[in-house]
């Protein structure tokens, strides 16, 4: 059987006037490679050019053997692909193990857009999985699913033979099942033969290093610039003397003492001003290393809070059946409450029960749903640009705290899901909301946004109604539980 593999060679690719990878080259075997960066660095778009969505602005990207089928699962889960219906009517043996095996129901979906998020991503992979592809590429596969839905997904993959890309932000999924990395970083990427977190401490060490000689450099710098300094400074004198000199020889015309003075102020003079060269030079190469050695600029470290208290006590009073179960639910104005339970339980039906009794006007709400569609993202995009000049600056700064560059954003025709999910977070969180209705936060977000949320959250001074699978951030930001 011919060798099965992906190659990137000197590959770019640019929207319009934003290049996202910049001569690039890779080569994937089979396997699992986990595919990580921060949002909106452009995995998704790499995925699309390897599927043929895109095509390379420069250079070529192979699989071998031609022919190869290439699947993806996508990291969206609003549309309803041909190959999920395909695979929902399927009855060959591959098809019947993944019903059960992912609880399918094939009359399910008929209500496709009813489905909950979870349920939808079930579906997506069962149809991925079920195509059999020698290259599969899984777009935020863990995203939504529960405990359970982890564990089988895990499972699955585990018995892929074929090459396997798979973008997520879960570690410990990507150290389960993945044996290398590839990293997309500013244009350019890099493969790490060693699972997710391996492979971090690798490039954090890289990274401390080149601060370390960065923070040298820095100190030559300034050691060669006072030495720049002080010479122009004897050479500006010793040109000073001379020309008194010279004014005076007019005097004294004649005088051998003089006139060898005169010589070794010169000699001294040049010899000033080689060194001056010299030194100038050395300053300009510092610099240009300098500019060379990448250091991260972590944005903005921590996420600003500032709160007024609201006015009422309760935000939040709601009893009710949610799917045939009776739930009493209250919130009071500074209470973290945290509501669990598997896939298709209820979590997001209570929520908006709970929205819809909010005692909270709706400008001082921060609401983000477990998935924001495109639609709604571009609305959130309007809305930004259309604030005053000074909230937009608040919101911008807080975007840029979670890691997006402003620009960007500003600039984009279609933000990135976790992009989007920043923007909705920062239009929120800018405009100073009482309570904070969060469904599953943490989906699309990349890790040092997600950190930066958890501590966000657990200073967080007003209400906080949370739906998390992420037992860690469930725990760590609320006080109270519900568990359906
Ligand atoms: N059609 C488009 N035109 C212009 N810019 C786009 C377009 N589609 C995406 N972008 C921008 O390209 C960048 C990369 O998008 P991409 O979806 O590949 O990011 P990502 O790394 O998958 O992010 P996430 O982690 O949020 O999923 C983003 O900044 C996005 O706003
Ligand atoms: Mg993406």
């Amino acid at each position: 059987m011919p060798s099965l593999d992906v190659r990137a060679q000197r590959l770019s690719f640019a929207f319009a006037d934003r290049p996202l990878l910049d001569d690039v080259t890779f080569h994937l075997t089979p396997g699992w490679t986990g595919l990580v960066g921060a949002n909106g660095a452009g995995k998704t778009t790499l995925l699309r050019l390897l599927l043929g969505e895109l095509k390379p602005t420069a250079g070529h990207l192979r699989v071998e053997p031609e022919g190869a089928r290439v699947r993806w699962c996508a990291q969206r889960v609003e549309a309803q692909d041909d190959d999920v219906s395909a695979f929902a009517w399927a009855s060959d043996r591959l098809a019947r193990r993944l019903h059960g095996r992912l609880h399918l129901q094939p009359g399910t979906l008929e209500r496709w857009p009813t489905l909950s998020p979870g349920e939808r991503k079930r579906w997506q992979l069962g149809a991925a999985l079920w195509s059999e592809p020698e290259v599969l590429l899984l777009d935020e596969p863990g995203n939504h699913l529960d405990v359970e839905g982890l564990q089988i997904l895990r499972g699955a993959l585990c018995e892929f033979a074929g090459v396997g890309l798979i973008v997520s932000h879960d570690r410990a999924l990507l150290d389960e099942v993945t044996r290398a990395t590839l990293r997309l970083d500013g244009g350019s990427t890099r493969l790490w033969q060693h699972p997710f977190s391996a492979a971090r401490e690798l490039w954090l060490a890289e990274e401390a290093a080149s601060l370390e000689t960065q923070r040298e450099t820095r100190r030559r710098l300034q050691q060669d610039e006072r030495r720049l300094e002080a010479s122009r400074r004897t050479l500006a004198s010793s040109e000073r003397a001379r020309s008194a000199g010279a004014r005076m020889k007019n005097r004294h015309d004649g005088d051998a003492r003089s006139m060898g003075e005169d010589v070794r102020a010169q000699n001294a003079e040049r010899a000033h001003a080689a060194t001056a060269r010299r030194v100038k030079r050395q300053v300009g190469e510092v610099r240009e290393a300098l500019s060379k050695l990448q250091v991260r600029d972590e944005a903005g470290q921590a996420l600003f809070l500032r709160y007024e208290a609201c006015p009422v006590q309760t935000v939040v009073q709601f009893q009710g059946a949610v799917l045939e179960r009776e739930v009493a639910l209250q919130l009071r104005r500074e209470e973290h409450l945290w509501i669990s339970g598997p896939n298709g339980r209820g979590k997001t039906t209570l929520l908006r029960a709970a929205l819809a009794q909010c005692r909270v006007p709706e400008e001082r709400r921060l609401v983000l749903p477990q998935e924001l569609t495109q639609q709604e993202s571009e609305a959130d995009l309007d809305t930004l640009r259309g604030l005053p000049q000074d909230e937009r600056g608040r919101v911008l700064q807080l975007v840029h705290a979670l890691g997006v560059e402003p620009e960007h954003l500003l600039r984009t025709e279609a933000p990135s899901p976790g992009e989007a999910r920043k923007l909705r977070l920062a239009l929120g969180l800018g405009r100073h909301c009482w309570v904070a209705v969060l469904d599953e936060p943490t989906n699309h977000l990349d890790l040092p946004a997600i950190e930066r949320l958890e501590s966000a959250l657990r200073e967080f001074p007003g209400a906080l109604l949370l739906v998390t699978h992420d037992a860690r951030l469930g725990s760590a930001v609320t006080t109270r539980q519900l568990a359906l």
